[in-house]
């Protein structure tokens, strides 16, 4: 029997590269409360890829330390465990998500730069709405459109069926499941899924663009979604006007936002993003 395009992608997912296994057991001790700091600084060590890695962000504009940090103890020490957590999962798939996107003309460090903007987006959302336990939003947020990694392949062999359907007027993401059986943000949280990270910072990357489809209301789920759709504003320094598709009006309502609290959160989210620049980047 012929496999569905659904199918295919599917099997795609289990050929993705793999999060480095170092990377991997460190985030599971970073998610273990009785985790001993030197348990991190040993299964880092001999991985000197993501050593220099966390260094770099370690010592990049956000996370706040320029030029003082220079091992994996004293960043654990300056940061803390969750941030630590947001600096692993950033320095493991930073050199991926600076590769080129085809089907979506994304150049080389796009993706990138969009994950970034959506990442300080998620952060300014948090602090708008009150929200202090919301770190899981930034890596969430982070790794919204890795699916589109995936996906981008399938958009280029499908294209004209694609265009087809959004002559109907229904959105890219509909379209790509009306075509391909699935879209960016299911193939996003089979990535998350297959890396092992937590099913909240899976569910959030899967129903970014559809909070209300989830089975239960996360505050992450609804972060992000927030975070996504002034993403592209702060990324090209544009005000709220520019915004494509504004937030869901339930979601906004759930975090106590009201439209006018965007101008104020885009703003935010802009001096982040101008103060990091290419410094997360590699
Ligand atoms: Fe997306």
């Amino acid at each position: 029997m012929p496999e569905t395009t659904r199918e295919v992608i599917i099997s795609a997912v289990g050929s993705f590269p793999a999060m480095s296994a170092t990377a991997a057991k460190v985030l599971s001790l970073l998610g273990t409360p009785d985790t001993d700091i030197a348990d991190i600084e040993e299964s880092i060590k001999f991985d000197p890829g993501l050593t220099a890695n966390i260094l770099k962000l370690a010592n990049s504009a956000y996370f706040g330390f320029p030029g003082t940090v220079s091992s994996v103890k004293q960043a654990v020490a300056h940061l803390g465990w969750k941030r630590m957590y947001q600096l692993v999962v950033a320095s493991a798939v930073n050199a991926l998500m600076e590769r080129p996107v085809p089907g979506y003309d994304l150049p080389r460090g796009e993706l990138w730069r969009q994950a970034i903007a959506g990442a300080v987006s998620a952060l300014a959302v948090n602090e708008v709405a009150n929200i202090h336990d919301g770190e899981e939003a930034f890596t969430a947020a982070l790794l919204r459109d890795i699916g589109k990694m995936i996906i981008g392949d399938y958009i280029d062999s499908y294209y004209q069926q694609i265009e087809v359907a959004l002559d109907k007027g229904i959105s890219f993401e509909e379209a790509e499941r009306e075509v391909l059986g699935t879209d960016h943000s299911e193939v996003g949280g089979w990535i998350l899924k297959h890396w092992s990270l937590p099913g909240e910072l899976v569910d959030a990357v899967r129903w970014h663009s559809r909070p209300d489809d989830a089975e239960k209301v996360e505050v992450t789920i609804d972060v992000v979604h927030v975070a996504d759709a002034i993403s592209m504003a702060v990324s090209n320094g544009l005000d709220v006007g520019a915004i494509g598709v504004f937030p869901d009006a339930t979601v906004m309502n759930r975090l106590g936002l009201t439209p006018e609290s965007l101008p104020g959160i885009v703003e935010k989210a802009q001096e982040t993003f101008m103060a990091v620049g290419d410094n997360l980047g590699s």
